[in-house]
């Protein structure tokens, strides 16, 4: 009853036989008061009914929500009080791309609702010098209220967004970002652009932070001291637990700071931050692609390329088949070498008793088509890598397959069960992946760590 799961029906009976219960000021307003019976509908926007109700209840009063806030009663615990309220001073600064990695950087941060003006100002670090600073470029960001309500301490923040273009690729540059004041400016961070030739990089992938997100603000930061040349991090989704409560996002934001202000993040949608039937909070934290399927909310899937790799980018909280015509024009008209696809529900599963046939069905077929290398997904908090697949069956090699990994960065583990798929499985482990695209770009080393930078698994792929 602290939200999760579809709820019970909320139902109202006077206490006195003969007491009558009127129901006012319901909010929002979409949320209306029925008299119970036989066949009474249950939500204000679903044809779903109730074929018979016991006799006990007939007659009372029931509450009829909308469906897709169905997981949103709560009856314990709705006001929440955030540990890391919003100030004057920008925090949550974070990095990602809403267009051309090589050429565009978008940032986001937030403040208190004192301040009402946001700028950004950088400089290619080549030119720049600390002791003698030439004038720094500036870009003015714009601005959206964050009303979350429910948070009794800071119900109201400001997020600020903007999108430097026009800059170098494969170049460092220092940044900092504020309300325009001469010391109202965050410390100088510094971020680097995509190459425009193809190199040898790396990056992060993890699976669901989720919960006990002060351990994983230790692995994360692990993570970065251990391969500062990581150029990006992507995470499979399940970010937070509790999606559409802000302090949970606050708590994420302050456990990855110094991290997501110098490494660009590229989140996934998980169920979590789905939470009530739609991410909202996550969609409004996060300026991100919107390069994604028609027909589906813009940002929840979108697709770049970072030197000679392909990344796509699914929601698998909606239907696959919504995704899957997309998808397959990103793989059939990219050059790239390599290929990754990552979101949230696995398709092979990890956990006992899971299991995501529609993935299966929709999107495997076209990552053998035109051979995806690595599916880096989430969801069931145990590692799991797999065979080389294709047509659902084992193959010799990475070369004529792809490899799904299934990994997790949190505190919450399941128990696994052994599959004909499981090349490696592990349980109770939290873990950073690190992939590297090395020499000329032609040979993939995939190494998973846990928290103290120990190596428990790896794969080489050579094309
Ligand atoms: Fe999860
Ligand atoms: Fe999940």
């Amino acid at each position: 009853m602290d939200r999760g799961g579809a709820h019970y029906i909320p139902i109202l009976k006077p206490q006195n036989e003969g007491d009558v219960i009127e129901v006012s000021d319901i909010y929002p307003g979409q949320v209306q008061a029925a008299i119970l019976k036989d066949g009474v509908k249950l939500y204000t926007d679903q044809e779903d009914t109730l074929a018979s109700v016991p006799e006990l209840f007939n007659g009372s009063v029931i509450i009829q929500t909308k469906y897709n806030s169905r997981q949103d009663a709560s009856l314990v615990n709705y006001f929440k009080w955030t540990q890391y309220p919003s100030t004057p001073h920008p925090d949550q600064v974070v990095l990602t791309w809403s267009d051309d990695p090589q050429t565009t950087q978008t940032l986001q941060w937030r403040t208190d609702t004192s301040v009402q003006e946001g700028h950004v100002r950088f400089q290619n670090k080549a030119s720049f010098n600390r002791f003698n600073p030439k004038p720094l470029d500036k870009v003015l960001a714009r601005f959206e209220v964050l009303e979350t309500p429910n948070i009794i301490n800071d119900p109201i923040s400001h997020r600020f967004f903007a999108t430097l273009t026009g800059l170098q690729p494969d170049a460092t540059y220092v940044y900092s970002v504020g309300d325009g004041s001469e010391d109202g400016w965050t410390e100088l961070s510094e971020f680097t652009t995509a190459p425009s030739r193809i190199e040898p990089f790396s990056f992060i992938y993890m699976g669901d932070a989720q919960n006990g997100l002060d351990r994983w603000g230790s692995l994360v930061h692990n993570a970065f001291r251990e391969r500062p040349d990581a150029a990006f991090y992507i995470m499979a989704g399940d970010l937070v637990n509790r999606g559409n409560d802000r302090d949970d996002w606050d708590s994420f934001f302050y456990n990855a700071d110094d991290i997501y202000d110098r490494r660009q993040l590229v989140p996934v949608i998980g169920n979590h931050e789905n939470q009530g039937g739609h991410p909202t909070l996550y969609l409004r934290n996060f300026d991100l692609f919107k390069n994604g399927p028609e027909g589906v909310e813009k940002e929840r899937a979108y697709a770049f390329e970072y030197s000679n790799a392909l990344f796509v980018v699914l929601d698998s909280n909606i239907k696959p088949e919504t995704q899957t015509a997309w998808l397959e024009k990103v793989l059939s008209e990219t050059k790239a070498t390599w290929k990754f696809v990552t979101y949230h529900h696995p398709a092979y599963s990890s956990a006992p008793s899971r299991d995501n046939a529609s993935i299966r069905k929709e999107w495997l077929p076209l990552f053998d088509k035109y051979h995806v290398d690595l599916a880096l997904q989430g969801h069931d908090h145990a590692y799991l890598r797999t065979f080389p697949m294709k047509g659902e069956k084992k193959v010799a090699s990475p070369k004529e397959g792809t490899v799904y990994i299934v990994s997790v960065s949190g505190t919450k583990m399941y128990e696994q069960d052994p599959r004909n798929y499981t090349e490696f499985g592990m349980t109770n482990t939290a873990t950073y992946q690190v992939l590297d695209i090395q020499i000329s770009g032609d040979r993939l080393v995939y190494r998973a760590y846990d928290i103290d930078g120990k190596l428990k698994d790896e794969l080489v792929i050579q094309k």
